[in-house]
């Protein structure tokens, strides 16, 4: 039998975490051979509700769950943790400056950064899905010296799914048959969902699509503020939804992109695509052995060019930000 492998969730108790904790733990995270044990972090006053979710967990009687340990210290939560899933995170409240959006996250991201480099396993991976999830995770990865800064990402994994879903439904074609697709910048309003090296059954899906005004004037935008909508429609935000996509991001991180494909992820630049080095932006990215790369060459039209670069602007003025903040 395989050694467990120990998944630290933190927002446990959470929207997001209600949803992404049991299909960690039936084995749709790592693989269907692949045993975990789950480390749970929340804050002291929703420690009883994670250990309420634990014992829906216990439940369900998955075979591939080994474990379930609750904690409210990060230190302890992170203590040989293989793979950490960054969930919880300070939203912003009415009347709240991104500055003070910045210092709060700050405030949780910092000591989590800490504490993976003190105690986590060597083989770390982090997924940053909190918001201001781009920056969440720079802070965090900027705390944790000893650590590949390679193993720090943020998810944009969601915003590449709402992408192939509208585009599968513009094209009338299943998602399967869309390879290519790319977010890139920020995961916020200003991110850039870019069909142009997408293709569809092999074709270009800018060309097959040909309707420059739908992609102006519905496609990103709709992409950009699917979040919005959700809540407007739910009245609260996207959750199976987004732990859905935390699942394909770590997932597809560990088992590998597919042949002539590629995924979105925020990752460390190292100054592909004009895109500052150090920021965690999103980049179109190929995975094997559980190592990523971001795709090389692609040819960049004028169109796209001006949307990385506002995208990667706001980046580099939430980096400087946090500078300004001391927080890095
Ligand atoms: P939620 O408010 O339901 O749950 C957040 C949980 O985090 C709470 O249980 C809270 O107690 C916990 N928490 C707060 N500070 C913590 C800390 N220092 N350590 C451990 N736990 C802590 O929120 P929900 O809906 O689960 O969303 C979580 C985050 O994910 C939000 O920041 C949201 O904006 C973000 N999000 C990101 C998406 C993406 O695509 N990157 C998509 C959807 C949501």
């Amino acid at each position: 039998t395989r050694t467990p492998v120990n998944v630290t969730v933190t927002g446990a108790a959470g929207q997001i975490g209600y949803a992404l904790l049991f299909r960690i733990a039936s084995g749709q995270l790592l693989g269907a051979d692949v045993p975990v044990r789950l480390r749970l972090l929340e804050i002291p006053q929703a420690v009883k509700a994670a250990e309420g979710t634990a014992m829906e967990l216990e439940d369900a009687a998955f075979p591939l769950l080994s474990g379930i340990d609750i904690f409210d210290d990060a230190a302890r939560a992170f203590d040989g943790a293989n793979v950490a899933l960054l969930v919880g995170a300070r939203p912003r409240t009415k009347g709240m400056e991104r500055g003070d959006l910045l210092e709060a996250n700050g405030g949780i991201f910092k000591p989590q950064g800490e504490a993976i480099n003190a105690g986590a396993a060597d083989d770390i991976k982090v997924l940053v899905v909190g918001n201001p999830a781009n920056t969440n995770a720079l802070i965090a990865q900027q705390h944790a010296p000893d650590v590949p800064a390679a193993r720090f990402t943020a998810m944009t994994r969601l915003d590449h799914n709402r992408a192939l879903a509208q585009l599968s439904k513009k094209a009338g074609v299943s998602v399967s048959e869309i390879r290519k697709l790319t977010i890139w910048g920020n995961h916020s309003a200003t991110q850039y969902p870019d069909i142009f090296r997408a293709e569809i059954a092999g074709k270009s899906a800018a060309e097959t699509v040909n309707d420059q005004a739908w992609l102006e004037d519905d496609f990103i935008p709709t992409v950009a503020k699917r979040g919005a909508a959700i809540i407007e429609a739910r009245g609260a935000s996207s959750a199976a939804s987004a732990a859905s996509a935390a699942i394909d991001h770590v997932h597809t991180w560990v088992n590998g992109t597919a042949e002539g494909d590629w995924t979105s992820m925020a990752v460390v630049s190292d100054g592909s695509y004009g895109v500052p080095e150090g920021l965690i932006s999103s980049f179109p990215v190929t995975t094997s052995g559980g190592e990523w790369s971001i795709v090389q060459g692609l040819e960049i039209d004028d169109f796209s060019r001006a949307r990385i670069d506002a995208s990667v602007g706001e980046l580099a003025e939430e980096r400087d930000a946090v500078r300004k903040l001391g927080l890095i």
